[in-house]
């Protein structure tokens, strides 16, 4: 198992290439696969994660060769992937398994998707119920609530689908799978979640049409292939976009981040608790909008967020948690009970660990509330096997007053593999 040890050291000072979109890496991955063609994408997330979701297409006779700087994906068209032969096994990534369950019940195959033990505890009734629905037949443990899941997929019809939770992987599970189905397949959200895949299959073709909190699929004869590049993770920057913020005397350029507004929910709340971030060369790739941002040091304070600024900034409350810490006054986070379903229960994990560094933080049953302003005093922490645990606590050890040691740190791979490098480089 692996640890990191972060000692307080000075100013965070330059440029930061940030991996590739995650979420935007899974779904190009995927249509590629379904495509008729080729397709290059470029500038695709390494992270394990996503090199999951493609060795599980290539379980299913796609032919994927891989790059450093792009993969190459030989499409098999939307009726052409082969059974596999085993479990296909997505590790850490909800997205991938929620998102490959949505194309594999339209396979008139079997295939069976399982990950780690993370994964196998968290909820599948929201993506099995509506895609039993459409007609695939789905078991899993307790009654198909968690993976491992076993798909006898074959021809769907189109649903519309009301979900409780804003969630893009269950919009994408539906609608994925909606590319196989007679008619056509709609979702209702109660807010907006990240929109990715309808921006996707719009850029090749695809009719999806969104209009008030509906989102639309006609189900295509044949999806072609088209060239994609991914914008960079505006996820990942979120750390080096905090750690600027918070380390005195800090400037950090991070070019060629994804800005798609249903993500951009960092920016708007950083700035709004005083951050000095500056957008630039605002661009587009392959439908996504993309910017290089500019992050300066300075003084932030408390802020109040509640359940409409939860969608657009899901991933990135941990990292926010620590900008909460250091700022002056009280943060005060509700209506984000879907923290406590991701890798790890993000509610509890970061009240707990924070507390060990000397944070005033009180849990909630949707959020959390964070008294910022006092220092952090250095101590051990764990990561709990999150990624994005890790990460944050990492950046809280720049303003400690002592080394923060962070257990169980190879969970940061799955989605930012040279995390630490970046950080150090940025220290000399
Ligand atoms: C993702 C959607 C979000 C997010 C996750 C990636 C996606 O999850 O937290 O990291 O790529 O669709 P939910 O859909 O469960 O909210």
């Amino acid at each position: 198992m692996t640890a990191l040890t972060i000692t307080p050291n000075g100013p965070l000072r330059g440029m930061v290439q940030v991996p590739g979109d995650k979420s935007i890496t899974h779904r190009a991955v995927i249509v590629s696969a379904l495509a008729e063609g080729n397709t290059t994408i470029r500038g695709y997330s390494h992270g394990e994660d996503c090199l999951n979701t493609l060795r599980a297409c290539r379980e299913m006779g796609v032919v994927i060769e891989e790059h450093p700087d792009c993969v190459r994906i030989q499409g098999r068209g939307l009726r052409g992937w082969q059974e596999p032969t085993r479990p296909l096994d997505c590790g850490n990534s909800g997205t991938g398994l929620r998102l490959l369950a949505g194309v594999l019940a339209g396979q008139p195959f079997f295939s069976v998707l399982t990950g780690d033990d993370s994964l196998r505890r968290r909820p599948m009734g929201r993506i099995v119920r509506p895609l039993r629905e459409m007609g695939a037949k789905i078991a899993g443990r307790q009654h198909g609530e968690f993976a491992p899941l076993a798909i006898e997929g074959g021809s769907l019809r189109g649903i519309t689908h009301t979900s409780p939770v804003a969630s893009a992987q269950v919009k994408s599970a539906i609608l994925l799978a909606g590319l196989f189905a007679e008619g056509e397949t709609t979702v209702h959200e109660p807010l907006p979640s990240r929109d990715h895949t309808e921006r996707l299959l719009r850029y090749l073709g695809v009719t999806v049409e969104a209009a008030g909190g509906h989102v639309r699929l006609t189900p295509p004869s044949a999806i072609s292939a088209k060239d994609l590049t991914v914008p960079r993770d505006i996820s990942a920057a979120a750390f080096f976009l905090v750690g600027a913020s918070i380390v005195p005397g800090s400037e950090v350029y991070l070019p060629g981040v994804g800005l798609n507004p249903l993500r951009t929910g960092i920016l708007d709340i950083l700035q709004d608790m005083g951050a000095d971030i500056q957008v630039r060369n605002p661009r587009e790739h392959s439908g996504e909008p993309v910017g290089d941002l500019l992050a300066r040091s300075a003084r932030l304070h408390g802020v109040t967020l509640s359940k409409e600024h939860i969608p657009r900034t899901i991933d990135e409350l941990p990292i926010l948690c620590i900008a909460a810490a250091v700022a002056d006054g009280k943060t005060v986070i509700s209506g984000a009970q879907e923290l406590r379903v991701k890798e790890t229960d993000r509610i509890r994990a970061m009240a707990t660990e924070l507390r060990k560094l000397g944070v005033v933080i009180e849990e909630t049953a949707d959020g959390l509330i964070i008294e910022g302003g006092a220092p952090l005093h250095g101590g051990r922490c764990v990561s709990y096997g999150d990624h994005r645990v890790a990460m944050s606590l990492a950046i809280a050890g720049l303003v400690a007053e002592s080394p923060v040691h962070i257990d169980d740190t190879a969970c940061i791979d799955t989605s930012f593999p040279g995390f630490y490098d970046n950080l150090l480089d940025l220290l000399t």
